[in-house]
């Protein structure tokens, strides 16, 4: 059972649908100076937030216990775009917004997939790693260079259009906010990552073109327990992350493999790893 969540948000004009069990969340409330990064430059945003109800999420009771080696994931290249389309901002699809994007001038069949990073977000926060709190971060890098932060414990909406609800929310307002304890649960949070990588982790990269070929149970029950392990994983349809931070680009498969389906090969191999049931 979820707890109840209030938001102090940007108000809205319409009421939109609530989210999980009719929980509401408040966005952060008073104005605050945030830097963001965009893909080549770094500007200062004064945030004007004023109080309103909007839907939200609720955060997902964890196991926080004093575990040692933690995991951290981080996705690359998502396709988190929000456009304006008609009079309301929507978060760009292929499948929904085809003409708008070839109106724009845009390759709807590449670049517009924010199923791949919802997919792959919902894989990591479901996985038993997350649920016995080994879990320690998950950062998402947009295509358009912002940084976002999910916290481990956040239950994030389970359909995809809510899902596209809650992006465009956080990508506007930078954050969203936990009433009751205040906590931050999605913002967006300076470039770059590698600032909230631990200096005591095994950085590793995934891509299927890696001509490193190896078996991931073998690989991550080698890594010394004393390392947190840091994993990199493209969350776009077609290419590969191109990331100077890791220390090593393995292929876990032959064959090419959806994000979301790497992240459970990956997961599954750290759970056995930890004994995790
Ligand atoms: C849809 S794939 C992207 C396809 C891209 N051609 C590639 O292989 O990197 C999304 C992500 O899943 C991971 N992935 C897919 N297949 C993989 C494999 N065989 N080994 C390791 N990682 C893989 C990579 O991190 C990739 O960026």
């Amino acid at each position: 059972m979820g707890r109840a969540y209030k938001m102090k948000g940007q108000k809205r004009k319409n009421k939109t649908e609530k989210y999980d069990r009719e929980q509401s969340v408040d966005l952060a409330g008073p104005s605050k100076k945030v830097k963001t990064d965009g893909s080549n430059s770094e500007k200062e945003e004064n945030l004007e937030i004023t109080a309103g109800d909007i839907p939200g999420i609720p955060i997902a009771p964890l196991d926080t216990g004093n575990n040692k080696q933690r995991v951290i994931f981080v996705l690359e290249n998502a396709s988190l775009e929000v456009g304006k389309v008609g009079k309301t901002h929507q978060l760009l699809s292929s499948d929904e917004h085809a003409t708008f994007l070839a109106k724009n001038k845009r390759n709807p069949a590449a670049d517009y997939r924010p199923d791949i990073a919802f997919q792959a977000i919902q894989t990591i926060l479901d996985s038993r790693v997350n649920k016995s709190g080994r879990l320690k971060a998950l950062y998402v890098k947009t295509q358009q260079g912002q940084l976002l932060e999910i916290k481990p414990h956040t239950r994030l909406p389970r359909t995809y259009k809510r899902f596209s609800g809650l992006m465009v929310q956080l990508l506007q307002d930078l954050r969203i906010t936990a009433t009751g304890n205040g906590e931050k649960l999605l913002r967006l949070i300076q470039n770059p990552v590698t600032q909230y990588l631990p200096t005591n982790s095994r950085k590793i990269g995934f891509s299927h073109s890696s001509e490193k070929l190896i078996d991931m149970h073998n690989y991550v029950g080698k890594i010394n327990e004393d390392l947190d392990l840091v994993f990199v994983l493209g969350a776009m349809s077609h290419g590969k992350i191109d990331v100077d931070y890791v220390e090593d680009y393995i292929s876990i498969s032959e064959y090419p493999l959806s994000a979301a389906y790497a992240i459970s090969m990956i997961t599954n191999a750290v759970e056995r790893k930890f004994k995790i049931v």
